[in-house]
């Protein structure tokens, strides 16, 4: 048997240590994937949102859209939300998708206010697809809502996915009873560091019918910024944050139930910063606790 003498420990001790992964080194590391709970497909955790920042069609936007989405396809991440009543988002989407030939590497969620046909193809049209990836309807605010036509749809071949969204708490009991009743494969909550009602009630029940969930607000619309201000990451959680969006964003990709956050940039650097949340190790149960005491405490 062979015999390890105290220096033979502790060259080994040295060695494990070193070999220990550094911020930056795992930062290195594959991408943070979700299983859709439907069908299993994996997505990147890290995505886009578009509501107000590509409203116009114009070319400092489409300029602007065309880095922020090569900047989230490079690192890796697929997952762009948009709306039909996002001004001009859904064109300046298709626009600059279709010109870098890369709809096959994005995942497109849009929202219709209504289960409208015309509507409906306007978003196909404007998007320069013949298939969305992912369907919902926009802020559900009656617990009989329906999404046959949306079902319906879906077995046509026009999407992959059907979904509901919400971001006003009123409406949570809303989404609740249609949850329960349609079973869509997503669920699209406000959910932030500091806005956790969803994490009650609605990521529960999103388990239960097995519907993937997409983080609306993740930054409380900047609110999260503005809190900490002038204010540097605490030293607790330097080794799985490298910037405050980072933090917040791993706040809640460290909830399984989460597949994917979708925070709202138009600034290529806030994009590659919020993808640096689908690296690295994620905040364990204590240091979510920690976190949510911090933001409180500010
Ligand atoms: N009912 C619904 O279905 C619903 C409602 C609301 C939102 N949503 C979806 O959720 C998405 C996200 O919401 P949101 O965009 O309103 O709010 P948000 O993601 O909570 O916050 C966006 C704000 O954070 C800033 N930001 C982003 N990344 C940053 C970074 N790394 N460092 C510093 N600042 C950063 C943005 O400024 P910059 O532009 O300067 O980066 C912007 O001011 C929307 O785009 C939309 O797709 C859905």
């Amino acid at each position: 048997m062979t015999r390890i003498t105290r220096r033979d420990f502790t060259v080994l001790a040295a060695a494990a240590l070193l070999a220990r992964p550094t911020f930056a080194q795992t930062n290195a590391a594959a991408p943070i994937t979700r299983a859709i709970p439907g069908t299993g497909e994996r997505v990147p955790a890290v995505g886009l949102g578009t509501a107000s920042v590509f409203d116009s069609d114009d070319d400092q936007t489409q300029r602007a859209a065309a880095q922020v989405i090569r900047t989230l396809v490079d690192a890796g991440g697929r997952l762009i939300d948009t709306a039909s009543s996002y001004g001009d988002a859904e064109s300046v989407l298709g626009n600059v998708i279709a010109a870098a030939g890369s709809r096959d590497k994005v995942f497109i969620a849009t929202k219709l206010e209504e289960p409208d046909a015309a509507e409906l193809k306007r978003s196909l049209a404007r998007l320069k697809t013949a298939k969305l990836d992912l369907l919902q309807l926009h802020n559900v605010r009656e617990p009989q809502q329906s999404l046959a036509q949306f079902k319906g749809w879906k077995a046509q071949g026009l999407c992959r996915y059907i979904g509901i969204t919400s971001t006003s708490h009123h409406a949570f009991a809303a989404v609740e009873a249609v949850l329960g009743h349609e079973k869509p494969d997503f669920v699209q909550i406000d959910y932030s560091l500091d806005d956790r009602e969803a994490e009650k009630r609605i990521l529960p029940l999103a388990g239960e019918v097995k519907a993937g969930v997409l983080t609306a607000l993740p930054f409380g619309r900047g609110r999260l910024f503005r809190a900490v201000r002038g204010k540097a990451i605490p030293d607790w959680a330097k080794d799985f944050a490298g910037s405050w969006a980072q933090f917040f964003l791993k706040y809640l990709l460290a909830d399984e139930r989460v597949t994917t956050v979708i925070p709202g940039t138009s600034n290529p650097a806030h994009m590659a910063d919020n993808l640096g949340a689908m690296r690295g190790r994620l905040p364990d149960p204590d240091q979510r606790k920690r976190m949510v005491d911090f933001i409180g405490n500010l």
